[in-house]
């Protein structure tokens, strides 16, 4: 009994994995992006302490979150099904320096939408953690997590992470709480190199992409005019193999008839001298008569 029921959940499990794998088309060109690529693409980020969850309204009226996803429900979010979805209220602890879209000082609470297990990327947090967050702002203001590339959009508040977005907060004015980025001044500067490399190297990547991409089509289209040219020789061959067999058939058919040529010929002949010996044709006759006659 006990066994059943654990099947049964490893079974109920299952179907939710597939449900949130189900549908992950990510486009074939699709490549990962480092976070620091990612990082100079999100339109907001901001350093922030979870204070509540709240699960997102079921169902979603009108301009509800629903209707606001990237791309309707395609990419990462056709797996997000009703009461998977949740919104997330933070403090504000710390917002990036300079190009973020947001303005809003520290201590702020904010509630970010469209949290959740999707099929593509998981936005996930658990409550009275500090996270660091990529954020975008959808056209009814929603907040949500900016999955940049479709990648993760939100990081645990680890050391490497502090290490990674560090220069991200590097000027922004956070006096309140804890300062947490100001302990890796040292690695600012390689990281200001690092991100300016970042979108040459991106630049770089793209048009190598770009260019396998067309070698790739021009390689397709040599291999089907190949294609083209081998059926239009397997063709070739296959008629010249026709004529020469019609050929061989034809010269058989010629033998043939000339063999019974001969045969009927022979015939003929045996028949002819069968003739003349049984009764020996009249101009013979006449001959000897004429002969036994001018003999006498
Ligand atoms: C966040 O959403 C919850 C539930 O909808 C609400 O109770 C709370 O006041 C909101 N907080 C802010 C800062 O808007
Ligand atoms: C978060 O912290 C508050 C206050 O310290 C506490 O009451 C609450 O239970 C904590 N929540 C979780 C999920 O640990
Ligand atoms: C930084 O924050 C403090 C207090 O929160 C404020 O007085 C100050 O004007 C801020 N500075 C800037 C440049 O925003």
């Amino acid at each position: 009994m006990l066994s059943m029921a654990v099947l049964l959940a490893a079974l109920g499990v299952f179907a939710h994995l597939g449900t949130f794998t189900h549908g992950c088309q990510l486009p074939s060109e699709w490549r990962p992006l480092s976070e620091g690529c990612r990082a100079e693409l999100a339109e907001i980020i901001v350093y922030a302490r979870v204070l509540a969850i709240h699960r997102e309204p079921p169902g979603g009226g009108a301009g509800s979150l629903y209707n606001s996803l990237p791309f309707g429900f395609g990419y990462g979010y056709e797996g997000a099904e009703e009461g998977l979805l949740y919104s997330a209220e933070v403090e504000m602890l710390c917002d990036q320096a300079w190009g973020s879209m947001l303005e809003v000082p520290t201590g702020s609470r904010l509630n970010l939408t469209g949290l959740g297990y999707l099929s593509c990327q998981s936005h996930t947090v658990m409550e009275n953690y500090s996270y660091f967050f990529f954020l975008r702002m959808d056209e009814n203001y929603n907040i949500l997590p900016h999955g940049v590339n479709f990648q993760d959009a939100i990081f645990p508040d680890t050391s490497d992470n502090r290490r990674m977005f560090s220069s991200l907060f590097q000027f922004s004015n956070c006096t309140q709480g804890s300062q947490p980025f100001h302990t890796f001044s040292p690695e600012w500067d390689n990281q200001e190199d690092s991100r300016l490399l970042c979108s040459s190297v991106q630049a770089a990547l793209f048009e190598e992409e770009e260019r396998g991409r067309k070698m790739q089509e021009r390689l397709a289209a040599a291999e089907r005019r190949n294609r083209q040219l081998k059926e239009r020789v397997r063709k070739a061959k296959r008629s010249l193999r026709n004529a020469r067999k019609a050929a061989r058939k034809a010269q058989q058919e010629a033998q043939e008839l000339q063999e019974k040529l001969k045969a009927a010929e022979r015939r003929v002949g045996h028949h002819l001298n069968a003739i003349t010996q049984e009764e020996p044709p009249p101009g013979r006759y006449a001959s000897t008569t004429l002969r036994k006659r001018m003999q006498l």
